[in-house]
């Protein structure tokens, strides 16, 4: 079965839906969605409000961030016919060292119950897509060495693979000049 999705910004008129997908993880990392620990995700009403807010803001590029934190767009990845929530996928419009070595600049993940159906490579298509909006290029992508899904998923959008820094295989992916250390 492969999916329709498109998606959509984080907002509060779909926190069913919302609550509804983070309990799907069940504690299992959800990468991508602004959410630090999978163990704790916000789901109390104020707390989802407050989240949504602070995923919309760090959008802005005139909002004013902590030291260390680069704006990042956030998105919910939803089925184009149920509507239902499928996951996150989040574009940080730019690196810091630690992105550059580790964290690249899109990080994403499907709920459980939605994988191996095709839906992280279709939000990855429309995620690159956006980066050329913000004139992100090259894009890097980073996995664990382990995560062959992930490997898959970026490998299949023709993500060159630079090396493994700490565990982690960093990918490019565009034309672009690749920024060094
Ligand atoms: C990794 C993850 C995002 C993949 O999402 P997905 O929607 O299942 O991926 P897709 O369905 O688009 O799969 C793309 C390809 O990878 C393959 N694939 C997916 N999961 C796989 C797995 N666990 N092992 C091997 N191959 C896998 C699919 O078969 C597919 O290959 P095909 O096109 O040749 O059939 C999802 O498993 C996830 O959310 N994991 C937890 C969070 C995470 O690891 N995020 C990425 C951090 S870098």
């Amino acid at each position: 079965m492969s999916r329709t999705i498109r998606l959509v910004p984080p907002s509060v008129a779909r926190s069913a839906e919302y609550l509804d997908c983070v309990a799907d993880f069940a504690g299992t990392a959800i990468d991508g969605a602004g959410i630090r620990d999978p163990q704790q995700p916000p789901i109390g009403e104020r707390d989802v409000r407050e989240f949504v807010a602070a995923r919309l803001a760090e959008e802005d590029p005139t909002t004013e961030l902590p030291e260390g934190w680069v704006h990042c767009t956030s998105r919910w990845i939803v089925d184009a016919e149920t509507d239902e929530m499928l996951g996150f996928i989040a574009t940080r419009h730019r690196l810091t060292k630690y992105l550059l070595d580790h964290g690249g600049h899109i990080g994403y993940s499907v709920r459980p119950s939605a994988r191996r159906q095709g839906v992280a490579s279709a939000a990855l298509a429309i995620a690159l897509t956006e980066a050329q909006e913000l004139n992100i290029d090259p894009v890097l992508i980073t996995c664990d060495e382990d995560n062959h899904g992930s490997r898959h998923v970026i490998e299949k959008a023709g993500g060159e693979l630079e090396d493994v820094r700490d565990g982690k295989r960093r990918y490019w992916i565009g034309e672009g000049p690749r920024p060094r250390a």
